[in-house]
């Protein structure tokens, strides 16, 4: 069996940022639209006014301060709510593989490789742009790689769940070198017009190469030491959108055909579960958590990151531990779904040396968890 080990990520940005404030201004100016146009039902006590979203409560309840976009106005236009893409022909490279590609090239890059020496694509994102072909084939011939591509979907924990795949297919010799690619469009999924979640997601792309260690040609080299998925099913975050719906005879454009969750709940239910994960894994392969070099954390919510290390290390985090231990990118980028925890990875692996050990770990939607544990080579 080979070693698999990762040789280089990529990171594709957008190039549009939406502010805490930009974004409160927009939901604010569609709440008064909304609460003008029903005003003769609220007076009469029919229908309650929505209230006003605030920068101090998203930034206070999530530590994000703005998340990048693929497209604005339609966003931020208070009559539309949402991004606004132009459809493209059939024989046009399509959006979600337009991004994978551009991340896939840095990691190509990084990796010292180029399309042709790849033999298996994932394409591992929360959302899908069409049913098929699968994205990742369309990926495939544009990068012009060799071998296999499917799509896969474990929401926010569809990266880890991806380098396990790709690991196992690089050990057992189904492949040599496997891109995993998170194209991660969520501008598209989040409900812009409810106060709750609106400033939950951002859009980016992650891409990760894993390849057999002996023919490895990167000098920068981190050996996956071991995989742990899990899975439990919970209906606290979901998305009813899906190919049943035009024969349920439901509106598409119904609340829930797109992200919604009970954030309460998931804070609550995933931290321990996610902690407990890690701890489990890393006891399994001999390690403590104290010994860890850096956790690379899914970036959901600063609150829950603060928890899960001070269960695994005893630790406050700190902004200094945050930089030596557990990196927060979330600020910056938001939730940017099963790209996070790589964008962490990818932005936040220097100083580590030779034998240090860091871990990339997921969590979301499923629920699900997903540990990779990895050592600097
Ligand atoms: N602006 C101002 N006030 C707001 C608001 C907004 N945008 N959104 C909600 N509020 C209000 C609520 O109405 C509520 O008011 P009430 O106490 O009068 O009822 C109060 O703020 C608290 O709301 P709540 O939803 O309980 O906030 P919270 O502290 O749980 O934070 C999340 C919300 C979403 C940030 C948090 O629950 C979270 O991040 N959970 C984990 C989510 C997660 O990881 N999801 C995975 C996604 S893949």
């Amino acid at each position: 069996m080979s070693d698999a080990v990762i040789t280089g990520t990529g990171l594709w940005r957008p190039p549009h940022v939406i502010s805490n404030a930009e974004l409160v201004a927009s939901y604010n100016a569609y709440a008064d639209l909304q609460n003008a146009k029903h005003a003769a039902a609220i007076a009469a006590g029919e229908r309650q006014p929505l209230p006003h979203s605030s920068v101090e409560f998203i930034e206070k309840a999530s530590g994000i301060r703005q998340r990048y976009v693929i497209e604005k106005e339609g966003v931020l236009d208070p009559t539309r709510m949402r991004p606004r893409f132009a459809p493209r022909r059939d024989d046009e490279l399509s959006l979600m593989a337009e991004i994978a590609v551009a991340a896939a090239q840095q990691a190509l890059a990084a990796a010292g490789r180029e399309g042709s020496d790849i033999d298996g694509v994932l394409c591992a994102a929360a959302n899908m742009q069409r049913a098929y072909p699968a994205m990742a084939c369309e990926i495939q011939a544009a990068l012009g790689a060799k071998g296999y591509a499917f799509d896969m979907n474990v929401a926010c924990s569809s990266a880890t769940f991806a380098i396990e795949q790709a690991a196992n297919a690089v050990r057992t010799g189904s492949a040599k070198c496997v891109l995993v690619v998170n194209p991660e469009i969520t501008s598209a999924h989040l409900e812009w017009r409810d106060r709750d979640c609106h400033f939950i997601f951002g859009d980016v792309c992650t891409a990760v190469i894993v390849e057999a260690a002996e023919t490895a040609k990167a000098a920068e080299r981190w050996r996956i030491v071991g995989t742990k998925l899990a899975t439990q099913y919970s209906n606290n975050i979901r998305n009813n959108a899906g190919f049943l719906n035009r024969c349920e005879d439901t509106d598409p454009d119904a609340r829930d055909k797109t992200f919604m969750q009970e954030g309460r709940k998931v804070f609550k239910e995933v931290v321990p579960l996610a902690a407990a994960h890690v701890e489990q894994h890393l006891a399994s392969l001999g390690l403590e958590p104290t010994k860890v070099r850096r956790f690379w954390l899914h970036q959901a919510n600063l609150g829950m990151n603060q928890l899960v290390v001070k269960r695994l290390i005893g630790r406050d985090l700190t902004p200094e531990v945050s930089d030596e231990v557990a990196p927060i990118i979330l600020g910056e980028y938001a939730n940017t779904a099963s790209a996070g925890s790589i964008i962490a990875f990818h932005e936040h692996r220097g100083g580590l040396k030779a034998g240090d050990v860091g871990v990339i770990c997921s969590f979301g939607a499923g629920y699900s968890v997903g540990s990779v544990v990895v050592q600097r080579l």
